[in-house]
């Protein structure tokens, strides 16, 4: 019995909390590194992913993997791939922006699963409309979700951090700090001139459409851009706030 950790490498320590929970799960946990040219719908956002492949092989290893699994093109897609719909929910906020991502992610992921026969695979929070059509989509597999890993002044950690300036990355904490206080949160984006917003809503965690007064489990999503780099990041709305 396998589980799986897909991954678009650069990795880091949320990632390695992926594997950790992996490992919890069972004793043979294949990582998979592959950035997926079906998710990207600007071919320079494709061509700057972070890759870093020889730190991402010792971040696995330390982590629990017990194979890191590089893929090539050929591999995942070996005749022209048939995408995979991701429905409504897919053309919604991120899907909003980024038209055919999750359909994009969806295959992939199902081509991995396909290979693989994974009997348990682990996706992070993060990107919690990823795991909400993941969850949705893919139910004969268990799909367990681990919460973000964030900096210790709450910037949740992301493979495109890599990707900020000092001072990028000192605007991009009013994501973090907006999350504390959703009730407010347009407001307080709207502090920092450096941080382009594309959605700051707050969904029902069921349906993932927009929550109204009666929703039990609510969730904040925040995305924008910081100096061109797209940032996401998102934390249950408590009851009370
Ligand atoms: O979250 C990611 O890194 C990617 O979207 C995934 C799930 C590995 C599919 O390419």
């Amino acid at each position: 019995m396998t589980v799986i950790v897909p991954t678009m490498g650069a990795l880091h320590k949320g990632h390695q909390a992926l594997i950790k929970r992996a490992r919890e799960l069972d004793k043979e946990v294949v990582v998979s590194i592959f950035v997926n040219p079906l998710q990207f719908s600007d071919a320079t956002d494709l061509e700057r992913y972070p890759r870093t492949p020889e730190t991402d092989i010792q971040v696995a290893t330390l982590a629990g993997a017990t194979e890191v699994w590089f893929p090539n093109y050929e591999e995942i897609y070996p005749t022209d791939p048939v995408q995979i719909s991701a429905g409504s929910v897919g053309d919604l906020y991120e899907g909003a922006s980024r038209p055919g991502h999750f359909a994009g992610v969806l295959t992939v992921v199902n081509r991995l699963f396909e290979i693989v026969k994974p009997t348990a695979a682990v996706f992070g929070e993060k990107d919690f409309q990823q795991l909400w059509l993941i969850k949705n989509h893919f139910k004969k597999i268990e799909i367990d979700a681990v919460p973000t890993v964030r900096e210790f002044d709450g910037l949740a950690l992301s493979s495109r951090n890599i990707r900020l300036t000092e001072s990028d990355r000192a605007a991009a904490l009013i994501i973090s700090k907006a999350l504390n206080e959703p009730a407010r949160m347009q407001e307080i984006l709207a502090t920092e001139p450096d941080f382009k917003l594309d959605y700051a809503e707050i969904i029902d965690e069921k349906t993932f459409q927009k929550a109204s007064a009666i929703t039990q489990h609510r969730r904040a999503i925040i995305a924008g851009w910081i100096n061109g780099v797209r940032l996401l990041d998102n934390a249950v709305v408590e009851t009370n706030s």
